[in-house]
């Protein structure tokens, strides 16, 4: 059953018969889930918000990059229990090789930095837009493809990196309306974790896997997670000791048990003074129960939240200075963000700030004489050689239609060839705003 399409006729004519006549099979029309399509309409609103991505690495001074969506699926693969291990979309290609859909941009950075070697002067500063893939539960903002933008700084072990990275996920914010009213980044550092685990002699190859362990503290019940942690070798004191400290939002009473020698408490200092010289205080706050859920950040990180607690992270990232060499590279020092499109938009319309993005053309160029369609395409040509956008009318269609397509993409001008002034030499112009219409010659039309 093709739906009663089949055979000539209809809205199109007579059609010539199908080469695949015989393989016809009702498709199902929706993409497959979690994914999406972008008609029009939702391609201008990604444009939209990726030329701001980009517009704000650029003033960054950073450099856009990309990777290839399949890797070897040993890139993704750590040990620390990670959601996103389980979520990878992984197969075996037609030479054996397992590869996998990335789930995120970094271990693909990583292993660039590690091919391209000394030929790279530090620091890089670096940025992409690239498809990441996580076979997910499906929430609002989280789904199985987004696009992230990502900003990395490599070759700097100073907090004045996070800092720079913040000052622009802040200017991104500015740029498309949202205010510090509107959302806030929560800072911490992992550093805290290990401090209190240094405490309890915890062996640091665990600290990764207590990280993810935490990281599940809103989603699942305590019981679960002192479960967890107990289960990888924690004592009870351990455990009560931890998840106090995590709910510590306040950074005078976090040295207050911390000491203020260590380097968490250091770190953090000289973000949070930074942010006032960048101009950003308003909008990050402390709060140790951020540890994200990558086993290989080790030092600050932060996340990006609606301060109407409606949507999950909108963005995230932090330091990962010992990634490099689980690759068996050199480690360079490393922070970075990843900055989801789906949670963003949500937002905006949450906020009614989703821009109204419609079709813009110069020109709509048109005949009503099918034998001047040749000369509709002359004069469209002459106005794209000059740069203008020209929609051609590729069938003679009356005025009425013609005047109803203008509207609906918008163009300026209407260009019609007639054959009178054609044989002139000129075309009749008007002026789809204030329906000023005038001849002009072709040679003089701009
Ligand atoms: P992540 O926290 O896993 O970090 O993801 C970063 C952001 O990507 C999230 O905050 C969210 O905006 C978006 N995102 C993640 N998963 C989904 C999903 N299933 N649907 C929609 N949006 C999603 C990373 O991926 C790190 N590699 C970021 C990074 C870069 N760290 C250092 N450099």
């Amino acid at each position: 059953d093709n739906g009663g399409r089949s055979g000539g006729g209809g809205r199109y004519g007579a059609l010539s018969p199908s080469p695949l006549a015989d393989e016809v099979h009702r498709i199902d029309v929706n993409p497959p889930k979690g994914t999406r399509d972008f008609p029009p309409e939702d391609m201008r609103l990604r444009n939209w918000l990726f030329n701001h991505f980009r517009e704000v690495s650029r003033c960054f001074g950073f450099e856009e990059v990309d990777y290839p969506v399949l890797e070897s699926e040993a890139l993704f693969i750590r040990k620390a229990g990670e959601e996103i291990r389980d979520q990878l979309y992984c197969f075996e290609d037609q030479g054996n090789r397992r590869v996998a859909l990335r789930p995120e941009l970094t271990p693909s950075l990583a292993r660039l930095v590690i091919q391209k070697g000394k030929s790279l002067s530090l620091p890089l500063k670096w940025f992409a837009i690239g498809q990441c893939w996580r076979y997910e539960r499906m929430t609002r903002g989280r789904r199985r493809e987004h696009y992230q933008w990502n900003m990395d700084i490599l070759g700097v072990p100073e907090v004045t990196a996070e800092a720079e990275l913040i000052a622009s996920i802040v200017a991104f914010f500015k740029r498309i309306g949202i205010t510090e009213l509107d959302v806030g980044l929560k800072v911490s550092s992992r550093k805290v974790l290990q401090e209190v685990l240094g405490c309890y002699s915890v062996p640091e190859n665990l600290f990764g896997k207590v990280c993810i362990i935490i990281d599940k503290i809103e989603k699942i019940p305590v019981d679960e997670i002192k479960r967890e942690l107990n289960a990888t070798g924690l004592s009870e004191e351990a455990i009560e000791e931890l998840l106090q400290v995590l709910s510590i939002k306040s950074l005078t009473k976090l040295e207050e048990i911390l000491g203020v020698a260590g380097e968490a408490i250091a770190d953090l200092k000289q973000l949070f003074s930074l942010a006032e010289k960048f101009g950003y205080s308003d909008w990050i706050q402390f709060d140790a129960s951020v540890v994200r859920g990558l086993a290989y950040y080790t030092g600050i990180v932060f996340e990006g939240f609606d301060r109407e607690g409606k949507l999950r992270a909108i963005c995230g990232g932090g330091r990962y200075d010992r990634l490099l060499s689980t690759f068996g590279g050199d480690d360079v020092p490393a922070c970075g963000f990843g900055f989801g499109d789906a949670v963003i938009v949500e937002l905006l319309k949450e906020k009614g700030l989703v821009p109204e993005l419609s079709i813009e053309v110069n020109n709509i160029v048109c005949t009503l004489d099918c034998d001047l369609q040749g000369a509709a395409a002359t004069v469209a040509t002459k106005l794209r050689e000059k740069g203008q956008s020209v929609d051609l009318v590729l069938e003679s269609k009356p005025l009425k239609w013609v005047f109803k397509r203008a509207a609906r993409t918008n163009a300026q001008r209407l260009i019609l060839v007639g054959n009178t002034e054609w044989q002139k030499g000129m075309v009749v112009v008007k002026v789809l705003s204030s329906g000023e219409q005038y001849e002009i010659k072709l040679d003089e039309l701009e």
